[in-house]
């Protein structure tokens, strides 16, 4: 009997195993766009290192029987603290894309957050998972244009879609120097583009040649943020704030939430890490505010410490990307498994039995 040489790959047990994996699946510029940071990356490494080099300090023979992991968030009971992040153009990855994302979201319980520049129109999206019993919060990610009509528009449609709030993201007014896709060569392909934005009505200013002058004409103010608030009846959640500042500020103005949030490395090279900039944040607003997290989380072990540092619930980007190009959405449903099967080992192994007991002392014996 002939013997096969090819040794099938090897089913991943973690989430770094999707990983690598995904970079055997992946076309080179494909990948430098999915795993590249800003600049240096310094950002980007600091990111992991950081959830890594945190000590989770374990306490003993507490009681552990009726454990759960279950939380409330947005005015929902959620299974677990893990939700999917907005990342764009998730077709590059899979041809299941966003739905495959989403449907596995669902299927898991987690939260999904649509990127504008999807490549699935929300409708779509919407339709498949809002019928799922099990299914955690499903939000819609606004990337500001220069026309607010446009953006009132957006918000309308995400509305009337089913879609339970509304994510601004803050903290890309321009790209970051993504110096390592640049390297690469990458460009979207044809027919990728973002479907939310085919409509967008030509720039009535200028475009000019330096930054400065020129693309950020449409970034987002404070009072853009007031704007939308008067006219949505959706909760908005701000995403990329790092400096307690802002997070005061934009509790003043009764935004829903704020999701701590570097970009995943892929917007200011040397910002802070979320592990230094949450605990902050937290003690500023005094538990005023839900806060998410994200940033690097690759580890049961590191959403257990993002609720030690005072997170309600934890963002994963690239890691579901990751699980996305291995195997679609059964990839993207397993990564979620796995991470959420983590956290509750973390749990039992420090002594919580539920996520409010992840506290400070956790991270720090005094
Ligand atoms: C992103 N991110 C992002 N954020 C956002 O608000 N809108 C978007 O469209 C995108 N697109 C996007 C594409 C890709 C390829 C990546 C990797 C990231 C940022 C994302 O929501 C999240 O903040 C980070 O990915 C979190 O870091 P980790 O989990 O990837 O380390
Ligand atoms: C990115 C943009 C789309 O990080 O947010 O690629």
């Amino acid at each position: 009997m002939a013997v096969s040489h090819i040794t099938p790959p090897l089913q991943p047990v973690t989430l770094a195993d999707y990983e690598a994996q995904s970079r055997e699946k992946l076309e080179p510029g494909i990948w430098a766009y999915f795993s590249g940071g800003a600049a240096d990356e310094l950002t980007l490494r600091r990111n992991t290192e950081a959830w890594q080099s945190l000590e989770l300090w374990p306490r003993v023979l507490r009681p552990l029987t009726g454990g759960h992991t279950k939380l409330r968030l947005a005015g929902r009971e959620l299974a677990h603290p893990i939700l999917l992040a907005p990342v764009a153009h998730q077709k590059l990855a899979h041809p299941d894309g966003e739905l495959g994302s989403a449907l596995a979201a669902a299927a898991q319980g987690a939260g999904y957050v649509l990127s504008t520049q999807s490549s699935t129109p929300m409708e779509a999206i919407a339709s498949a998972v809002l019928d799922d019993p099990g299914r955690g919060p499903l939000w819609f990610q606004l990337y500001w244009q220069h026309d607010r009509a446009f953006n009132l528009a957006l918000a309308q449609r995400a509305q009337a879609a089913g879609y339970e709030s509304l994510v601004l993201t803050a903290d890309a007014p321009v790209s970051g120097a993504r110096d390592r896709e640049r390297r690469s060569g990458f460009t979207l392909p044809t027919g990728m583009g973002s479907v939310h934005l085919q409509n967008l009505p030509a720039p009535s200013y200028q475009p000019s040649e330096t930054y400065c002058a020129g693309l950020p004409a449409h970034a987002p103010c404070w009072e853009d943020i007031a704007w939308l608030q008067e006219r949505t009846p959706l909760p908005i959640w701000l995403k990329g704030v790092l400096h307690p500042q802002d997070a005061l500020q934009a509790k003043r103005l009764g935004v829903a939430g704020l999701i701590v949030s570097n970009h995943g490395g892929r917007t200011l090279d040397t910002a802070p890490t979320t592990t230094r900039a949450l605990p902050l944040i937290a003690r500023a607003l005094e538990g005023g505010l839900p806060l998410i997290v994200d940033g690097g989380i690759r580890r049961g072990t590191d959403v257990l410490k993002a609720l030690a540092l005072g997170a309600n619930a934890v963002l994963i980007g690239r890691p579901a990307m990751h699980g996305l190009a291995v195997d679609g959405a059964l990839g993207v449903a397993r990564v979620i498994r796995l991470l959420r099967d983590e956290l509750e080992i973390a749990m039992a192994l420090t002594g919580c039995r539920t996520l409010d007991e992840a506290t400070p002392a956790l991270l720090s014996p005094s």
